[in-house]
């Protein structure tokens, strides 16, 4: 941690906000500076105060995310001059790799942490406010990780995430995480059966394992795999109702993990398992380490363990130098898989990756981009509408995540499909058999099975 003197502290009534924009691993991040900031005494801020500590909790994935950034820090430099007390700090992917130029263009901020450091927010809070100096905290760890997870401020009181494995090594030459994130590094597999025992003992009946290459995990001691890990995960954790885990890489999707998942309840049917693009040369510069014969191998492995697996999928579109013929893989590709859902980007370069170095001549024009991407996306609401059509008459066992309004609720099936259960107000929380009457591109419908 180091120190630099600032002006402007206060001992004000502490309440607190965290705005995370980011993956389910800076939502846990959120959550773990919650709870550190709450076991020192701060309050969540209700949606109308005006919080005393603010946090932005950032991600640095695409450009835009971290354009994000620097116009709230614009509108919390203003607020900053009407009340001198407020604390300001950034968190997440943006701090890690871009402490210096946030201080430099935002200097009102407070503090700068680290993804290694979200556990420190608390303690930093508490120095900024009775030391006024501004504090940054960016070591990023090497070390198996250990968390206080009982210090964990969650967002949903029977669904949470739990990380098994953190940073990320592969370099994929468009991504940024390996910089933001750090090492690869597992923790240990007792830790993880203990936060899962802890967890379902307080109601928790839906977990979520994460990791960059939630698929690369490796047990520090007994060096056993992610397979292994989640079959002793639903064999010893009593009360857990489903088992999912993100994200996974393609190339360590091994027969163990999938004789974990054929093994069914608690343990999802559903693989997220991005390919990025179908196209081979275009594999090979994204330095994805695997072509389209070895991930649609895959997907056939998987889909004989699990006949009924759900699969979802990230693309990127417009990756440097990715021709007509490339992008036409790319869908090829799509309409061979049919992905239950996927996730669909235009490259955005990232200071510091390799493909951000490959200059300008190699860059696809923006409206070609654009052009690929909606292309993209209406291929792949044809293969949900479909998808769904087949569903109408099956029953699904719904977790019901929200009511919405008096006579609807919304929850998800063992698969991730979302479900908009017509005719009645479900208890968030609670699972309910819902049959399917109808399916919309992007969401089913349906009641309550009698
Ligand atoms: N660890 C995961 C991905 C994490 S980032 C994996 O290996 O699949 C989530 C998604 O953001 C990626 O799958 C990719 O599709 C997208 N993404 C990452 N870097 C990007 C960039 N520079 N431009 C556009 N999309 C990007
Ligand atoms: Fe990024 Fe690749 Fe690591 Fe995923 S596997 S986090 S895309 S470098
Ligand atoms: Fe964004 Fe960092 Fe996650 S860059 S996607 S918050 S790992």
């Amino acid at each position: 941690m180091s120190a630099r003197r600032h002006p402007a502290a206060s001992a004000a009534s502490p309440t607190y906000r965290v705005e995370t924009w980011g993956c389910q691993m800076n939502v846990l991040d959120g959550e773990r500076m919650s709870g550190s900031l709450e076991s020192r005494g701060y309050r969540r801020a209700t949606g109308e105060e005006d919080a005393d500590v603010v946090l932005l909790n950032t991600c640095a994935i695409r450009e835009k995310a971290e354009h994000k950034v620097y116009s709230a820090l614009g509108v919390l430099g203003r607020r900053k001059q009407e009340r001198p007390d407020l604390v300001i700090g950034v968190s997440g992917c943006v701090a890690q790799v871009e402490s210096k130029e946030i201080l430099e263009r935002a200097p009102w901020v407070d503090f700068v942490l680290g993804t290694g450091n979200v556990e420190q927010a608390g303690e930093l809070v508490d120095r900024v406010r009775s030391e006024r100096k501004t504090f940054t905290a960016l070591e990023l760890p090497v070390e198996s990780p250990v968390y206080q997870f009982h210090q964990i401020a969650r967002g949903s009181p029977f669904q949470a995430y739990v990380t098994i494995i953190e940073g990320c090594d592969q370099f994929c030459t468009f991504c940024i995480v390996p910089f933001t994130r750090g090492r690869e590094r597992s923790r240990a597999s007792a830790e993880i059966l203990a936060e899962l025992a802890s967890l379902t003992s307080r109601g928790f009946t839906e977990v979520t394992l994460l990791g960059q290459t939630v698929d690369a995990y490796r047990d520090p001691g007994e060096g056993f795999g992610l397979g292994e890990l989640l079959r002793r995960a639903a064999a010893r954790t009593a009360g857990l109702r489903r088992l999912r885990f993100i994200t996974s890489h393609p190339r360590f999707m091994d027969d163990d993990i999938l004789d974990a998942l054929s093994r069914g309840q608690p343990i999802a049917p559903y693989l997220h398992m991005p390919a990025q693009s179908g196209s081979d040369r275009v594999l090979y510069r994204m330095k994805r380490r695997y072509d389209a014969a070895q991930y649609l191998d895959t997907v056939a492995r998987a889909r004989r363990a699990v006949p009924d697996l759900a699969l979802s999928s990230d693309f990127i579109v417009g990756f440097p130098g990715e021709t007509e013929g490339d992008f036409q893989a790319t869908l090829d590709l799509m309409a061979n898989v049919g992905f239950a859902t996927l996730f669909a980007f235009k490259y955005s370069p990232r200071p510091g990756t390799a493909a951000a170095r490959w200059g300008r001549e190699q860059a696809i024009p923006d409206d070609v981009a654009s052009e690929r991407l909606a292309r993209l996306l209406t291929l792949q609401e044809d293969v949900q509408r479909r998808a769904h059509g087949d569903l109408v008459g099956r029953e699904f066992e719904v977790l019901v995540e929200r009511a919405d309004g008096r006579s609807q609720s919304r929850g998800r099936t063992p698969c991730n499909r979302i479900v908009h259960v017509e005719g009645e107000h479900l208890q968030p929380g609670s699972y309910a058999r819902v049959t399917i009457t109808r399916g919309l591109p992007n969401s089913l419908i349906g009641r309550r099975a009698a």
